[in-house]
């Protein structure tokens, strides 16, 4: 076998053999087939498309091109969830802990922010002495001993993805659906997932900015789960917005720990309290979502969930002083808080130009590897639909830069427009595949 045939053949549309996806993965990965020649391949399929079978070998070559962590013996059934990225997004600490709380063990990897979305472990590290880079006799010790864990990828699984994005990412071909699809199934299974909950975004802050695209994203996903005997399910879910109020990495953790105890935002906790439902029905500690969900709520309300994550912050290392009593987390120097300029009924809060104003407040990322301030963000006090009194608060700047707030508010302001007439309220979600 040549690559350069595998690659003539895409390039003709001609669908791709097993035998021929495992072998281009395996010399890739092991550094006999070029990057060119792995560009060449991304690109033919950006074009051409894959199959759903094809997609799928392609998931399982790179799933199988490093280390599988075999969590049987471990938990009863290794469940995971995904979101693919949003502004605001912090329900991996409220769902992890509230899934564990109800019987079922979460052990999950979960990425850095880049570029607006934010990233589940910059807003742990918020905490200090928190740890992201447990070993892996760590990770499968802290899932047997309190039944949570919430670590970065630091184990050598699916290096071919690591590869082949990071070459995605420099030759225009992270935009294809078989490629993102393949990229994410194949990290998922590598961490040891039999059961897998995908949280696919679909709006201005989302990678998926139409529902279209989302959709033929989350079915494939789904098409792979069940074909590589992974119970899969993906939610569709709204990322117009922020989700909840806060973004910014310390201020989410506050949203979420509020949320633990009981309190937070209405659109987070029932996102939260969904998602829940979905993994506890997928863990089978639930007969169906609707019975998770109930399991999940009584969890938040007695105090379970946020005990597993004060465990959770403990056995990892983090200072629980920061968990008990939030107000000692990082505090920006400047707090402004903004009010509406006129009245009316809000139309939009662009999450994408709220992501970016985090950033550009130094709470995200430009490039791998930037330091980030913890403090900084935004705090938004309305939802599209609501009606705004002039003068009433609108959002709050957390700054530590007088400049950067300024062009802060500037960029939130424009992020929100507004209508004289009624606007619907957007929906949580725009529907589920399984
Ligand atoms: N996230 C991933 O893990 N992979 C992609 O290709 C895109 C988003």
């Amino acid at each position: 076998m040549r690559a350069v045939d595998i690659i003539i053949k895409k390039r003709d549309k001609v669908e791709l053999s097993r035998e021929e996806i495992n072998f281009f993965i395996q010399g890739y990965t092991q550094g006999e087939i070029p990057d060119y020649q792995a560009s060449a391949l991304a690109m033919a399929i950006l074009l051409n498309g894959m199959t759903a079978g094809e997609t799928t070998d392609l998931t399982l070559a790179m799933a199988h091109s490093g280390e599988i962590l075999d969590l049987e013996g471990v938990v009863p059934i290794a469940v995971d969830k995904h979101s693919t990225g949003g502004v605001g997004d912090k329900t991996s600490l409220v769902v992890a802990p509230t899934v564990a709380a109800c019987g079922l063990p979460v052990g999950k990897m979960s990425g850095r922010g880049l570029g607006f979305s934010g990233g589940t472990l910059d807003k742990l590290e918020s905490i200090p002495g928190f740890r992201c880079d447990l070993s892996t006799d760590e990770f499968i010790q802290q899932l047997r001993s309190i039944g949570i864990v919430l670590t970065g990828q630091s184990m050598d699984l699916a290096p071919a993805d690591g590869k082949l994005y990071s070459l995605r990412d420099v030759t225009g071909t992270v935009q294809s659906i078989p490629l993102i699809a393949s990229s994410i199934m194949s990290k998922k299974i590598a961490a040891g997932a039999k059961a897998i909950l995908l949280d696919v975004k679909v709006g201005v802050g989302a990678f998926m900015t139409n529902l279209e695209d989302a959709r033929k994203l989350a079915e494939l996903m789904v098409e792979i789960g069940k074909m590589a005997d992974r119970r899969t399910v993906a939610m569709l879910s709204d990322m117009n917005q922020p989700l909840g109020q806060a973004v910014g990495n310390a201020l989410e953790l506050v949203e979420a720990l509020d949320t633990l105890k009981g309190g937070g935002p209405q659109d987070f906790r029932e996102h939260c309290m969904v998602a829940c439902g979905y993994l506890l029905a997928l863990g089978c500690v639930a007969k169906d979502e609707t019975q998770g969900r109930k399991l999940a709520e009584a969890a938040l309300e007695d105090g379970r969930s946020y005990e597993r994550f004060r465990a959770l912050v403990q056995a990892q290392g983090g200072d629980v002083r920061y968990v008990d009593e939030p107000q000692l987390l990082p505090t920006a120097t400047i707090v402004n808080r903004i009010p509406a300029p006129r009245k009316g009924y809000l139309k939009e809060i662009n999450a994408c130009e709220a992501g970016e104003t985090a950033v550009l407040l130094g709470g995200g990322r430009a490039q791998k590897g930037d330091q980030i301030d913890y403090a900084v963000g935004v705090v938004v006090h309305h939802k599209v639909g609501d009606l705004v009194q002039a003068g009433e608060p609108l959002f709050t700047i957390y700054a530590n830069d007088q400049r950067k707030a300024r062009l802060a508010k500037q960029k939130m302001l424009a992020a929100h427009r507004w209508s004289d007439e009624a606007v619907d309220r957007l929906p949580l979600y725009y529907g589920v595949i399984r």
